[in-house]
């Protein structure tokens, strides 16, 4: 294997964008399908990956709401998320910032607390066993009113201890940052730190819209930003983090060919992307996989490749603290590897 493709599989990395219920692995979906008495329209492996061809984003949620009906009990969220962080951990992933989709549980009649309860538990033992460390975000779903993500955020706020902070995911054309710019509002008056998914489908001004109207501290995807020179000049500016998410991008068509990802154009315009999974399960591949995809097709040099590694802790919520420990961990690295 090449020294680059060493190297990043050995890079300490930090994962920024990463929705636990789209790491679930068609082998969990059946076997958790069985346990809880879940009909599902698959019986088999090959039948769950068949579905897995997606023309679009909303192609795809079609296709994720079903998957996540067979998580029901506190026990099925441990399991989920043990499995993502155990391979984490063996991907040299040592620090991750989770998203999870409360609505697409409540809905169902699980409740906030078994979802939640679920989650914590396996990211609290994963600090202690695999030293990974995390934070949860909990995303709105945006498709859905108003006055339901109000009540979301009522139960957050009763478990501030354990979620950092709130995003926005979901179906992004027809439902601009706008329409919950109350909901971010109070949310931000509660004490969570905001992030939306902005630009990967929808236009520039979805991304203006996140940042003046949501008052985000990191972009989800963002790809069409090359769109507007002077929000890519404003958002440069800032220095804040990217999450892009190069084989999510190719499976839902925002690039046709990994060849033509814009990530170096976002390198080269001073933005500063970081490289993740998305959903995993369903795009195919965790966060090596990402980083080899889109070195492969753009052959990225050491250099870059470097750039977005350190890119991934400081575009990180760590605290100031651990942030520093944590790239020095990585120059370290990058100096003994050479
Ligand atoms: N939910 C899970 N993955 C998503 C994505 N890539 N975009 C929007 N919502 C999502
Ligand atoms: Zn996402």
């Amino acid at each position: 294997m090449a020294f680059i493709q060493r190297f990043i599989e050995k890079m300490p990395k930090a994962e920024l964008h990463l929705h636990i219920e789209g790491t679930l692995e068609p082998e969990m979906m059946l076997a958790l399908a069985r346990r809880n008495n879940v009909k599902l329209p698959y019986q088999t492996i090959e039948d769950v990956k068949a579905a897995y061809r997606f023309s679009c984003l909303q192609d795809f949620l079609d296709v994720y709401y079903l998957g996540m009906s067979v998580l029901l009990t506190r026990q099925d969220f441990y399991d989920l998320t043990l499995a993502y962080l155990e391979k984490m951990a063996r991907q040299n992933v040592i620090h991750v910032e989770i998203f999870f989709d409360p609505q697409g549980h409540t809905s169902r009649g699980v409740s906030f607390d078994t979802v939640l309860s679920g989650i914590t538990d396996a990211l609290d033992q994963a600090k202690c066993d695999l030293k990974i460390s995390s934070r949860l975000i909990m995303c709105f779903l945006r498709h859905l009113p108003e006055d339901e993500a109000f009540e979301t955020l009522s139960s957050a706020c009763k478990c501030k201890d354990h979620i950092y902070g709130v995003g926005l995911d979901s179906s992004e054309n027809g439902h601009p940052p706008s329409k919950f710019q109350r909901v971010f509002d109070q949310a931000r008056k509660e004490g969570f730190i905001t992030v939306a998914h902005a630009g990967e489908e929808g236009p520039p001004e979805y991304i203006r819209q996140a940042l003046d109207l949501l008052h985000v501290q990191r972009i989800d995807h963002g790809n069409r930003i090359l769109e507007d020179a002077d929000l890519v000049h404003r958002v440069a500016k800032t220095g804040m983090a990217m999450t892009i998410c190069p084989l999510s991008n190719l499976r839902l068509n925002v690039v046709d060919d990994m060849k033509k990802h814009p990530l170096r154009q976002m390198l080269n315009a001073g933005l500063c992307p970081t490289i993740n999974s998305d959903d995993p399960s369903y795009f195919g591949g965790y966060m090596t996989e990402n980083y080899l995809a889109v070195q492969t097709a753009l052959d990225l040099d050491l250099d870059e490749i470097k750039q977005l590694g350190r890119n991934s802790f400081t575009g990180s919520f760590l605290s100031t603290r651990d942030k520093q420990s944590a790239l020095q961990r990585f120059d370290d690295f990058c100096q003994k590897f050479s």
